[in-house]
């Protein structure tokens, strides 16, 4: 997520809180990068060359951006695939929800105590920056957290995803009856953005909070799947990404190979912070569901308004974030219809992130528990639709 905080605040935090040094050398590394020229993508139609210190200070400013250096072509043959075949429109998607009887019940196993229970494990590594020994040491942890949390469930494919820097992004496949796939991604790797490369970043918020939501909504369709012996018609992913904080690299990396595999990704949920309302309620405002309205496909979005009305304790308010503000910016760009949902209006959003202060304390697990109803209820939804059923050709 982009940070709201000026950086004479995040600079005084930084340094007042724990200016701590790491023990483990690994963790000084960055030097070797200084010059470098990064491009990066600052709108639709923008594009710069910036250094790795220039990428923080725009990070630090509030400016989203993808640095796109390695995947320039993304989006191009999806693009070119579909005006050759004349396709103009893009992903239906139901008109209502459709499953409320399976649904439900499950509702109930969703476990705020696993969510915590994960999350405190998950902001002891000291930074989880992508670039790092710690953002390794992290991936793997999850990596492993997820297989037991799938608790031997023999159609899963679990798999982390590589990348040139340390820390893995990782994929968890749940295959269906189709190759139509749904993606619900977040996150995994933390940031310091005032010294990255040296002090701690334990990301509860950005974004343990969206990376533990959505592990536990994947426990219960998981359990539901094996006790049941259901094959659902669309194959559902879980994402975490790597390197969200580099420029969303991990999540290109991704769907650049799913755009050169011809990959058919029907929809794409981002969750990115899931568990912050202090300001929301301190304001007066009704705790809510951030529905982001701007740079996402619309269809989708209404549906998950509809889930969320029908699924979720609370109500959803419309709010924006900009540009490339997290990695559905990447599934979009790819071509595959994407969406974003984040703990309330994007201003009332946490604002000790990318700090040592992002940590648990702040944090309401009874409001990430309505981000995980919302995500195991449109994991189902689409999962099980038939809406795609026997149409075929007619989206990529
Ligand atoms: C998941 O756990 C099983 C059993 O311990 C192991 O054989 C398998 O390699 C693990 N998978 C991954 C992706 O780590």
């Amino acid at each position: 997520m982009r940070s709201l905080i000026p950086f004479s605040i995040l600079a005084a935090s930084a340094f007042s809180s724990a200016f701590v040094l790491p023990s483990d050398p690994a963790v000084f590394s960055a030097s070797s990068e200084a010059g470098v020229q990064r491009l990066i993508q600052i709108s639709p139609t923008e594009t710069r060359w910036a250094t790795e210190e220039q990428k923080l200070e725009l990070k630090r400013q509030g400016v989203n951006f993808m640095d796109i250096t390695d995947h320039q072509m993304l989006g191009m043959q999806n693009a070119v695939t579909r005006s050759e075949m004349g396709i103009m429109k893009t992903v239906e998607f139901p008109e209502k929800v459709m499953f409320e009887d399976t649904i439900k019940p499950l509702l109930k196993n969703l476990n705020k105590d696993n969510m915590k229970a994960n999350l405190e494990k998950f902001t002891s590594f000291y930074t989880r920056y992508y670039k790092s020994e710690h953002g390794r040491e992290s991936s793997e942890w999850l990596l492993k957290r997820i297989n037991e949390t799938a608790d031997g469930f023999a159609d899963l494919k679990l798999a982390p995803f590589p990348h040139h820097w340390q820390q893995s992004s990782i994929i968890a496949r749940i295959p269906g009856k189709t190759e139509k796939t749904v993606v619900i991604g977040a996150h995994q790797d933390s940031i310091n953005l005032f010294l990255p490369s040296l002090l701690g970043a334990p990301g509860a918020d950005d974004d343990g909070s969206g990376t533990v939501t959505i592990l536990e909504a994947f426990r219960v369709l998981v359990e539901h799947l094996k006790k049941t012996g259901e094959k659902l018609e669309q194959t559902v992913e879980f994402h975490w990404y790597s390197a969200e904080e580099g420029g969303l690299l991990g999540s290109q990396a991704v769907f650049s190979s799913y755009e050169k595999q011809a990959r058919d990704v029907v929809a794409m949920l981002q969750q990115d912070m899931t568990g912050f309302v202090e300001k929301t309620l301190k304001a007066g405002k009704p705790e809510s569901v951030g529905v982001i309205t701007d740079y996402v496909d619309p269809g989708l979005t209404e549906f998950i308004k509809k889930v969320i009305t029908e699924y979720c304790d609370i109500p959803y308010t419309l709010t924006e974030c900009g540009y490339a503000c997290s990695d559905h910016a990447s599934a979009s760009k790819a071509g595959y219809p994407s969406a974003f949902v984040i703990e309330s209006k994007f201003e009332d959003s946490d604002d000790h992130i990318h700090t040592t202060e992002d940590k648990i304390e702040f944090l309401s697990f009874d409001h990430m528990l309505q981000h995980a109803k919302l995500t195991l209820s449109l994991a189902y939804e689409l999962g099980a639709s038939n809406k795609w059923s026997g149409k075929g050709g007619d989206e990529l």
